[in-house]
């Protein structure tokens, strides 16, 4: 986790570091801190808690100078105080380091700088590497750092800059983001595009091992083996724009009204008339020919999204399908063989145990798909084929419009293998693409309507301490999914049941101020979940009903009544979480809470 950001130009580091900063916030916000250069030292400013903080500090302490380096903090190793908060300065006093991820052996290299004497300040991984450069470190830091980089282990996307070497910045990544900004005269460096956009639009992407030296003049590139490599230049067309609140009072809201956009980008170009085209995929019947299972690896809400996915590739490719939350599978000593498709879904594409999971699938000989929101990222690097969900950044760590681009996503490689494998008709395939048609819209009018009604009923509810979502098939991974939106922002105990599991054990918990929230649009198992809902009722529960416009009988049982607009049965997910995305964000608002950045959590989980 954390982000990190430097800067080598003519302007003040300090203005550029905390732009990219905030930024950067979604990856961690335990603290923050910078290291700047002015030729006669480095001077270290360091807050515990949000980046307003830093920059409080830094108006009283202020630190001035053309080269700098700033972290955002998420704890993994120590407690976040502001000792542990980064940059961290070597023994020397000379060499400063900001670090995302995680340097696996720290233990055994922090054992062997003990015994050298040196003393430790923090609990964290990241001094250690601080210390050891300082120990090796020759008059060339770019040197120093190569050397260095083979003494470590584990995941780490680190900046490293020297008071002996005012000028320059070296930085390196193994499994962590970095990428750099190009300008004119002045040069960047940051864990995610977002960081750089208000300087410029000039990115390289650094390869896993290379190493940067970024300075103003330029940059130089070398691999494992300290050859220069040529840099890929791109133009990234993410705007600031895109990046920013526009107007809305929290990212998450914004987010929650970019889906009917974000939905029509999934969708854009993968349907032709009548039909699914994933042809951008490079999906060949031969490719799949031999798969007899598919799994799905995610975590958090893509896990979700992938229980979804289980139905919908059952259903439309008849090859039995199961998900797996990928922090589990990877130590659940997984039968994997060549036999096997993976789909590893994920927003960031960074996310760790997602990752790894993959990695282990990999080696099994399993083929890989990934359903993922970052061009570019780990993950789509590791699969053979990807569909980018092309939602836009997400800033706000609930995930909202990732999640319904991705359960669009899974739509389409549904019927899109389906059909490959000539398991889908054409009329079904039809039927499939007329309803995708329809989506963007139908999300946005029911953005425009439903909002009172959920307002009321957040308002309501707001204090109350727990809370029950039911749903079946289709929609008992949203029941998990709204469930999981009220608890990451409004910290309501809530939890997402199967409508049909009630009467083994948590009907108990129901009696006159008990909420349950029932997803029950019509379908299948529309009737069934009607049923469980009487059987609420006759406990005096209280029951908010998300079901299809003019469902009578949803209204009749209904204390509380979200309506969505009538849709295909495998679409409905994409429908039904809109309201309860939206009654997770009034009702976290009402009880004043941080939306876009929730208490302990981070956007993007890059440990394990
Ligand atoms: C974190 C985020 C969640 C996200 C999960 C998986 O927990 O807060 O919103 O669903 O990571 O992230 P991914 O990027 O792999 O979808």
């Amino acid at each position: 986790m954390c982000g990190i950001v430097g800067y080598v130009g003519s302007r003040e580091a300090t203005e550029v570091l905390i732009e990219g900063l905030r930024r950067l916030e979604y990856r961690g916000y335990d603290s923050a801190g910078v290291a700047v250069l002015n030729g006669s030292g480095v001077q270290v400013r360091k807050a515990v808690g949000r980046l307003s903080a830093l920059e409080d500090e830094l108006r009283t302490n202020p630190a001035k100078g053309g080269v700098g380096i700033g972290h955002t903090r998420w704890a993994t190793h120590g407690v976040p105080n502001l000792v542990n908060s980064h940059p961290h300065v070597s023994y020397d006093g000379k060499l400063s380091i900001i670090h995302n991820g995680i340097i696996e052996n720290y233990r055994e290299l922090k054992n062997e700088l003990l015994e050298q004497g040196v003393q430790f300040k923090s609990d964290t991984d990241t001094e250690v590497v601080a210390h050891l450069l300082a120990k090796n470190y020759d008059g060339d830091l770019l040197a120093t750092v190569h050397k260095v980089l083979k003494r470590l282990r584990g995941a780490y996307a680190i900046a490293v800059c020297h008071s002996d070497e005012p000028n320059r910045i070296i930085a390196t990544r193994v499994g962590s983001p970095l990428v750099i900004g190009v300008g004119e005269g002045e040069n960047f460096l940051a864990s995610d595009v977002p960081a750089l956009l208000k300087y410029t639009r000039k990115v390289i992407f650094l390869a896993e091992g290379c190493l940067a030296e970024v300075t103003r003049e330029g940059v130089r590139l070398f691999n494992t083996e300290m050859q220069p490599i040529e840099a890929t230049v791109t133009e990234t067309d993410l705007t600031l724009d895109a990046a920013e609140k526009e107007g809305y009072e929290h990212f998450m809201l914004k987010e929650v009204h970019e889906q009917p956009h974000a939905l029509s980008e999934t969708i854009r170009g993968r349907i032709e008339g009548e039909r699914i085209d994933l042809s951008e995929l490079g999906l060949t019947a031969d490719m799949l020919h031999g798969v007899n299972r598919i799994a799905i690896l995610a975590c958090g809400t893509s896990l979700y999204s992938g229980m979804v996915g289980k139905y919908l590739l059952e259903r439309f490719t008849r090859i039995p399908t199961e998900t797996w939350s990928a922090s589990e599978f990877r130590y659940a000593d997984p039968v994997i063989d060549p036999g096997m498709l993976v789909v590893a879904v994920s927003q960031s594409g960074e996310t760790a145990d997602t990752l790894e999971a993959l990695r282990i699938v990999k080696a099994g000989g399993a083929r890989t798909i990934a359903v993922c929101n970052v061009m570019g990222s780990s993950i789509p690097r590791h699969c053979d084929a990807t569909l980018y969900t092309r939602a836009g950044p997400e800033i706000g760590v609930a995930s909202t419009k990732a999640y319904t681009t991705q359960l669009a996503g899974f739509v389409l490689l549904a019927v899109g293998i389906g059909r490959l494998l000539n398991r889908v008709s054409d009329v079904e395939e039809a039927r499939i693409v007329q309803g995708l048609r329809e989506l963007p819209a139908q999300v946005k009018s029911l953005l425009d309507e439903d909002i009172v009604a959920v307002k009321r009923c957040a308002k309501r509810y707001k204090d109350v301490f727990n809370f029950m979502y039911i749903g079946r098939h289709f929609n008992y991974p949203t029941a998990m999914e709204g469930a999981l939106k009220l608890k990451e922002i409004s910290y309501i105990h809530a939890e997402g049941y199967a409508g049909g599991e009630m009467k083994h054990g948590p009907l108990a918990l129901v009696e006159g101020t008990f909420p349950t929230i029932a997803i029950a649009p019509q379908g299948k198992t529309r009737e069934k979940l009607i049923s469980n809902v009487q059987e609420i009722k006759a406990r005096k529960g209280v029951v908010v009903m998300v079901s299809t416009h003019g469902d009578e009988e949803a209204r009749e049982l209904a204390d509380y009544l979200i309506e969505i607009p009538a849709c295909e049965e495998e679409l409905s997910p994409i429908l039904a979480v809109v309201p309860l995305q939206l009654l997770a964000y009034y009702t976290a608002t009402q009880l004043g809470r941080d939306v876009d950045k929730p208490r302990n959590l981070a956007k993007s989980v890059t440990v394990e």
